[in-house]
């Protein structure tokens, strides 16, 4: 009997929390939010694609699942997200900042626009602080939470992507250290994950290729061998940091990347 009902807790990694996922509609966002739904959460989808958001919470379960237009550049919006969290389910344990975007590289720091580097940082950094903000609003008070966001392997290293979206990058990690300082002595835990590449409509997009020509590509780049990452392997690392398993974890960037950010290619003693 112990055993049963020690097997149904961990098949159910987060019966009864309530989650917000930002970016909840599409690629990593989309799979998190059934892999938490699947463990249990009751879940809020916030994004711009409404139709996608709205069929996602159909396939989920409407009474578990609801979905919020949510510009994570606006206040407003991202204010309304984490209310409508509460006024829906009574509280909030977790808010996955997840939304993201990639300007166009040009490969020249000289060719890039500068309307283009804001709108990145915006989605990526400031959305990312709004979400923080926000969910702090409800969360000190309950002395308790657990904030996640998604960084990315460019959160680390130059050259894997757009200066902007580097940049952008590298302010999520910066936002998830300082947030995770001032909260801890609320009980919140603050951690941002930082995923090798998937292919995703955003990489799609940012890339101009498809799907199978970038798992090729990625493959071939990638540290580890023989298994293609995929949204759910984020989506699991996010279910753990969501999870009170990961109790005593904060301030961490935990990198789902196949040690891909630790290789030096240039100087590898190691070549098959
Ligand atoms: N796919 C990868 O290789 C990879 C690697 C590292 C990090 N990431 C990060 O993962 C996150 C999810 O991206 P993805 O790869 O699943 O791409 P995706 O395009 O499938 O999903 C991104 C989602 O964010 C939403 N979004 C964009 N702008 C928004 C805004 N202003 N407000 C609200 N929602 C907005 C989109 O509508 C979409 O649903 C992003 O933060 C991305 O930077 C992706």
């Amino acid at each position: 009997m112990a055993t049963t009902s020690l097997l149904s807790a961990v098949s159910r990694r987060l019966e009864g929390k309530v989650a917000v996922i930002t970016g909840g509609a599409s690629g990593i966002g989309e799979c998190t939010a059934k892999v938490f739904a699947h463990h249990g959460a009751k879940l809020i989808i916030a994004d711009i694609q409404d139709a996608l958001g709205h069929s996602l919470c159909q396939s989920i379960d409407e009474t578990n699942c609801k979905y919020v237009h949510c510009d994570v550049t606006d206040e407003t919006h991202v204010k309304n997200a984490v209310d409508k969290a509460v006024k829906a389910y009574g509280k909030l344990d977790i808010i996955f900042n997840n939304a993201g975007t990639s300007d166009k590289s040009y490969l020249r720091i000289l060719k890039d626009q500068k309307n283009d580097f804001e709108r990145v940082m915006s989605v990526n950094a400031t959305g990312v602080f709004l979400g923080i903000k926000h969910a702090s609003r409800v969360m000190i008070p309950a002395r308790s939470g657990s904030i996640i966001s998604t960084a990315s392997v460019c959160s680390y290293i130059g050259g894997a992507a757009s200066h902007a979206y580097t940049a952008s990058k590298h302010a999520v990690l910066g936002l998830t250290k300082s947030a995770a300082v001032e909260l801890g002595q609320y009980g919140i835990r603050v951690n941002c994950l930082s995923p090798y590449g998937v292919a995703t409509p955003l990489v799609e997009k940012f890339l101009g290729r498809k799907k199978g020509d970038i798992e090729n590509l990625f493959s071939s780049a990638a540290n580890l061998k023989n298994v293609t990452l995929e949204a759910e392997d984020v989506a699991n690392a996010a279910l753990y940091l969501a999870s009170d398993e990961a109790r005593y974890i904060s301030g961490h960037n935990l990198f789902v990347d196949g040690g891909y950010s630790i290789a030096n290619p240039s100087f590898n003693m190691f070549q098959p």
